[in-house]
Order: C-alpha cells, then sequence, then structure tokens
C-alpha cells in the first residue's frame, strides 16, 4: 500500500501566533493543513493519509476534514504528533503498522503539513523513485550561492552552486527501511540527525532526487506566509 503521511505536530513558534498553530492558518478558500492533505487525497494511487498533530488539536483538526473534506475524510486518519518532529515521523510510522499490519511493500510519502504546493508530478515521481531506489527527496535547484562558515564568522568553502540543492519535500521511503534506520540511530545520533534522507546517506543507502519547485515553500515565519497568499492566488495543480 501507499501511505501519505503528514508532519504537522509543531507549534509555529517563528511564526509568532497566540492562537493557534500556523498549519491552521487560513490560505484562500481554505486551512493551509486542508490544503496539504487535498493534495495527497487528489493522487489516485495514495491509499491513505495519516496526519500527525498536537494533541490540543486532533479534535479541531477532525472538524475541519469535516468540513472542508467530507468524502476524502475516510480515507484520512488523525493522530497525536510526538515532542519533535522525528517523534512525529516515528508515531506516523506505527500508526499505519498499527492499522494496516507491517509489510515490506508499504511506502510512505512523507511531508510538512505547512509546506501546501507540492504538486501531483511531484508525488507521481516520488512514488515511482522509491520503487527502484528506496529512498527520495524532493529537491529545488540552489539559486543563490551557498557559503560555508565553520564558525559563523569566516568563510570555509563556496562549494560549485551547480552540485547544491535545496531540500524539500515530500520525502519518500519504504515503511519497513525507514523505521529500521530510524532504530538504528544511537541515543546521541536521535539528537543531532533529524533529516531522514540524511540517516540514509550516511548508512550508504542511494537517496534519489526529484525535482521540486522554488514555489514548494515551508512557510515557517511571518514572511513566508506573506508569499504563500500570493503563491495560493495562482497555483494550479
Ligand atoms: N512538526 C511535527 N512535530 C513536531 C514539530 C514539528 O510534526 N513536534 C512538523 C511541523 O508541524 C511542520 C514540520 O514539522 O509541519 C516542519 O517544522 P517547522 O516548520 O519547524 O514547524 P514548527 O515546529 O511548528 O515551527 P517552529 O520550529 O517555528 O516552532
Amino acid at each position: 500500500m501507499i501511505f501519505g503521511a503528514i508532519l504537522a505536530g509543531g507549534t509555529g513558534t517563528r511564526m509568532n501566533l497566540s492562537s493557534m498553530p500556523k498549519q491552521f492558518l487560513p490560505l484562500g478558500d481554505k486551512p493551509i493543513i486542508i490544503h496539504t492533505v487535498a493534495r495527497y487525497l487528489m493522487n489516485k494511487r495514495i491509499d491513505a493519509v495519516v496526519l500527525g498533530v498536537h494533541a490540543d488539536w486532533v479534535e479541531y483538526t477532525n472538524e475541519l476534514l469535516e468540513q472542508y473534506l467530507p468524502e476524502g475524510k475516510a480515507r484520512v486518519k488523525v493522530i497525536t504528533g510526538g515532542a519533535d518532529r522525528t517523534e512525529t515521523m516515528l508515531r506516523l510510522l506505527n500508526a499505519i503498522e498499527e492499522e494496516y499490519g507491517a509489510s515490506d511493500e508499504h511506502i510512505v510519502l512523507t511531508h510538512d503539513g505547512v509546506r501546501p504546493f507540492f504538486t501531483q508530478r511531484m508525488l507521481e515521481e516520488n512514488i515511482d523513485a522509491v520503487y527502484e531506489y528506496g529512498a527520495v527527496n524532493t529537491v529545488s535547484p540552489a539559486i543563490d550561492t551557498i557559503v560555508v562558515s565553520d564558525d559563523g564568522k569566516l568563510i570555509s568553502n563556496v562549494p560549485d552552486r551547480t552540485t547544491m540543492f535545496l531540500g524539500q519535500c515530500p520525502q519518500t521511503f519504504r515503511v519497513s527501511q525507514l523505521k529500521a534506520v530510524y532504530n538504528s540511530l544511537t541515543e546521541e545520533e536521535r539528537k543531532t540527525l533529524t533529516e531522514a534522507t540524511k540517516i540514509y546517506m550516511m548508512r550508504g543507502l542511494p537517496v534519489y532526487l526529484v525535482q521540486g519547485a522554488v514555489s514548494n515553500i515551508k512557510i515557517t515565519t511571518p514572511a513566508d506566509y506573506k508569499m504563500a497568499q500570493a503563491i495560493a492566488e495562482d497555483f494550479a495543480d
């Protein structure tokens, strides 16, 4: 089976809101998180969606699904997220196995709830590639030159920009392998390694690149939210 997993368990501290986590803010005609869920549901190869939100927002999220996606709601399961992004990810993987059983055939497309402008083309390419390579990351070519500094004061490297990409989502994996990779981390690694594709790379496992888009932004700050509102005005997929 193919699953969409949405990480939306954060509280959005960098957005400086007191009312609600940023994923529930309106964007055009519906909340940000509903855009993300709806885009997964549009893809007929995706069998089910699991969505991790903070415990305080589970009920509200179910209400939003009822209001905005009454027909798709049956394909979505809302669960309580974890204390950090990795824990939310592990909870989503466990929820998939609890609900649908463990299988080496299960594929999971993981996505940030606050990154609503991904496309069906990206989903399709992620699904096709994961069967061949085992892990996939959606990326966008670096537009600005990347400058490396080890101490934050002096430049230590200016890598060739043509080899630099910005990591986006979806990221796609085999559920059983992703769990095994996370479970292989030491306590120390678990604290510092928050990026699943980096763990794959460190374990010598291939990660295939699918082309993302400049518009596939993650809404992190108030400036991102303004940009998202502009993108939403003429975003079509
Ligand atoms: N996330 C999650 N569970 C957590 C923390 C984060 O599922 N415990 C999710 C967020 O909801 C978001 C994604 O991971 O969709 C990317 O994280 P980020 O943009 O950093 O979101 P927040 O943690 O909400 O924001 P901030 O770091 O500003 O507090």
